[in-house]
């Protein structure tokens, strides 16, 4: 480790900051100190996009670039990346318009403006991502983080699809990669100022090491849970020790027998590799907060968090994960429904933290799995409940069952009573239906301003019915709100 200004590459050169308090965030930077104004504050807790920006980062030797809320970022997590905001891209288009902005312009994609900076970020990133055009979904994916509430989203769309329509204005990546690559050649970061430390390693020996030295240091990965308890809560957080520098903290790798996902990995990267296996998990990933907030959290941020509504932790369980523990040298691994003690009280002990995520393997396993989320909304929405079902079948009885909530009790748990309800027992009807009262036993749910208790317990069971509809009963392909075509305009005619 070495004391150091912060470094990244901005506006085509590096910046280099010192004296300013680790936890300053990179909009508070952008709109206080560089006066780059065109980054806009909305809500300061990664909710509405206002405050939308791109970051870089080398993978593998490429550039990656992804829109993340700045608003909950802190300025040192920058080190090593490049940012760029809503006025790179005046520069890029050689002082008029990017292709991006001009089809904006052409939809009618903006009235008082206050939305527009952020949306132009979004789509700059899916615009550099996806050279050969997007199509209507992918569009929906980019802005789901951003919210406009005086021009209404079809004009959005519209220029999202109509913005490779221009000549291309692209990014010198080279340039960028470069500059990088430059940057990677600076040592750990421990960055000191206004009596607080950052603390930055890069090897997973140096992190755990670090964690051994700084017991109290608060870890952060994507801070999209931690960025909120300092612009909300207004609550200092100490040192901070960063998990985003160590490359193997943020591996995925799959053995014949397990995915092993990095506790680093971010929430897009983890859901992708939970995908592959369990191709039921797609809907929870598109319905995971939004876009931004899975380019900048973290499986591991979602887990060590423990709150009792995290989305991650049903279906996990459910599947029979578990949690890889580093303390120094040693390792041990616990049953996921076992790290969870208490309301937001997890096992790690002082000077430990979270390696990885262990999932079995169910390819060769006939598994029937399922997660399901109730929100008030598609997308950007916390869970009032969340669910999680998986049931072996051995010649038609239930072999084994595994069921897990969000949002019934103080932690993700288990259902032993709707378990014990199901095993041995033929899937069918009423087996559904006196495993989905056998709920009852199990939890007595959160009543809170997300849901009452009374509808909680309600549409759990209604939820396990729902899994036996899918897989046992008529076996019905769910109708899903993605799926549904537009309406025709009216008047529209073949
Ligand atoms: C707008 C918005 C929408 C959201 N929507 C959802 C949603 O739909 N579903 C949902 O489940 N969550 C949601 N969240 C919450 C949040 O995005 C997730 O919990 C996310 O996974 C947190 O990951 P992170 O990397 O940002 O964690 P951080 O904020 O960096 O850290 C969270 C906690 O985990 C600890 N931690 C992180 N990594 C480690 C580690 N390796 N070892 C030990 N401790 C560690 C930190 O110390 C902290 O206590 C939302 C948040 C926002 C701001
Ligand atoms: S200001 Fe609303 S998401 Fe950042
Ligand atoms: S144009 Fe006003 S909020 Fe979007």
């Amino acid at each position: 480790m070495s004391h150091r200004p912060i470094a990244f590459h901005f506006r085509g050169a590096t910046v280099e900051i010192e004296g300013l308090a680790p936890g300053t965030t990179v909009l508070q930077w952008l709109r206080e100190h560089r006066r780059a104004t065109g980054t806009k504050e909305g809500c300061a807790e990664g909710d509405c996009g206002a405050c939308m920006v791109v970051i870089g980062e080398l993978d593998a030797g490429r550039l990656r670039l992804e829109a993340v809320n700045a608003c909950i970022q802190f300025l040192p997590t920058l080190d090593g990346k490049a940012l760029f905001t809503v006025e790179d891209l005046t520069t890029l288009a050689g002082g008029s318009l990017h292709p991006v902005q001009q089809a904006l312009v052409d939809a009618h994609a903006s009235q008082c403006g206050f939305c527009t900076p952020g949306f132009v970020m979004s789509l700059w990133a899916l615009y550099e991502n996806r050279v050969a055009g997007v199509d209507r979904d992918q569009a929906l994916d980019a802005i789901s983080g951003n919210l406009c509430r005086c021009t209404g989203y079809r004009p959005i769309v519209d220029a999202a699809l109509a913005m490779h329509a221009a000549p291309r204005v692209t990014l010198d990546r080279a340039h960028v990669i470069a500059a990088l690559q430059r940057l990677a050649g600076l040592p750990d970061l421990e960055y000191t100022a206004h009596g607080r430390t950052f603390l930055a390693p890069k090897s997973l020996e140096a992190f755990a090491q670090a964690r051994l030295q700084h017991p109290a240091a608060r870890i952060v990965a994507g801070s999209t849970d931690v960025g909120l308890w300092v612009t909300k809560q207004l609550k200092d957080i100490g040192d901070v020790l960063y998990t985003g520098g160590v490359a193997t903290l943020k591996s995925i790798a799959t053995t014949g027998e397990r995915l092993e996902i990095g506790a680093a990995a971010s929430l897009n990267d983890a859901y992708d590799a939970l995908i592959a296996d369990h191709p039921e998990w797609t809907e929870l990933k598109r319905r995971f907060a939004s876009l931004p907030i899975r380019n900048a959290g973290t499986l591991g941020g979602n887990v060590a968090n423990g709150s009792p509504i995290g989305d991650s932790m049903p279906g996990l369980i459910a599947l029979g994960a578990s949690v890889v523990l580093r303390k120094g040298a040693a390792e041990r691994e616990l049953p996921m429904e076992d790290f969870y003690l208490a309301y937001q009280k997890t096992a790690l002990e002082a000077g430990e933290f979270l390696r990885a995520v262990r999932v079995p393997r169910g390819r060769n396993t006939p598994v029937l799995f399922r997660t399901y989320k109730i929100a008030k909304r598609y997308e950007q929405d916390i869970s009032a409940v969340c669910a999680a079902f998986a049931l072996v079948l051995e010649g038609g009885r239930i072999a084994q069952a595994r069921v897990a909530f969000g949002g019934m009790a103080a932690t993700p748990k288990r259902a032993p009573a709707c378990e014990a309800a199901l095993t041995g027992q033929g899937w069918n009807e009423a087996t559904a239906m006196r495993a989905a009262a056998a709920l009852a036993r199990d939890y007595q749910p959160l009543d809170d301003l997300r849901a009452s208790a009374a509808y909680r317990r309600e549409v759990a069971g209604q939820m396990l019915i729902r899994f036996w509809h899918e897989t046992g009963g008529a076996r019905e392909a769910a109708v899903r709100i993605e799926d549904l075509a537009p309406v025709a305009a009216a008047g529209a005619r073949a």
